[in-house]
């Protein structure tokens, strides 16, 4: 399936996808990485790992709609069926996500439901878990809030820093983005009447 990534940063989670695409046997062919702030160092990393690395800054457009409408042509052009949301931190507009409704992934950083939203490490912690981890969910228009595909779990250790603990976490992401796209991309996973829905096969 031909899948586009959205980034608006560092792109680690953009290139653990890239790393699992570039297996032949993969699922999803990566066509390009789209980031609404040109200065994403995940771009660079796009480019040197030879994908279509395209920047749709947001401020050269003067609201959401034409924004949204200059990345919707990239992603026509280059005949995106899957879109994986990967530190996009930009909200679609529900008519976008209606528009391929089972068909956008994000990867948010802690075990939803819990903690939606910004800073999900610090609250963590804060909350005294003794457990974190991150979820991949399919999109819908109310933030993290999608159905679930995957979730992996680490453990909050004593004295952990939310950057200590965000990078553990970030470990898992990589592995996890990858499977729960092979999982969509290969019909194994979808998004039906508002739920995941897995086949027997998984
Ligand atoms: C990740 O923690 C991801 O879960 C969250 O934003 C961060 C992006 O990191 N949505 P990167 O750009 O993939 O390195």
């Amino acid at each position: 399936k031909k899948t586009a990534i959205l980034i608006s940063g560092r792109g680690s989670n953009m290139s653990a996808l890239l790393r699992a695409a570039a297996d032949a046997d993969f699922p999803a062919e990566i066509v390009a990485v789209i980031s609404d702030n040109a200065d994403a160092p995940g771009l660079k990393a796009a480019e040197a790992a030879g994908v279509p690395a395209i920047a749709v800054p947001r401020a050269d457009f003067t609201d959401r709609a034409s924004h949204e409408a200059a990345m919707e042509a990239e992603l026509a052009e280059r005949e995106a069926e899957l879109i994986c949301l990967a530190g996009f931190m930009r909200l679609l507009s529900a008519g976008f996500v209606a528009r391929r409704e089972g068909r956008i992934l994000n990867i948010h950083p802690s075990l939803l439901p819990l903690f939606p939203g910004l800073h999900t490490h610090a609250r963590a912690i804060e909350a005294g878990m003794r457990v974190h981890g991150c979820t991949v969910h399919f999109v819908t228009p109310q933030m993290d809030a999608g159905p679930i595909i995957a979730q992996a779990a680490v453990p909050v250790l004593p004295g952990d820093t939310a950057d200590a603990l965000a990078g553990r976490v970030l470990q898992v992401e990589h592995r996890l983005y990858p499977l729960a796209l092979a999982l969509v991309a290969s019909g194994r996973a979808r998004m039906e009447n508002g739920r995941t829905m897995l086949s027997d096969a998984v």
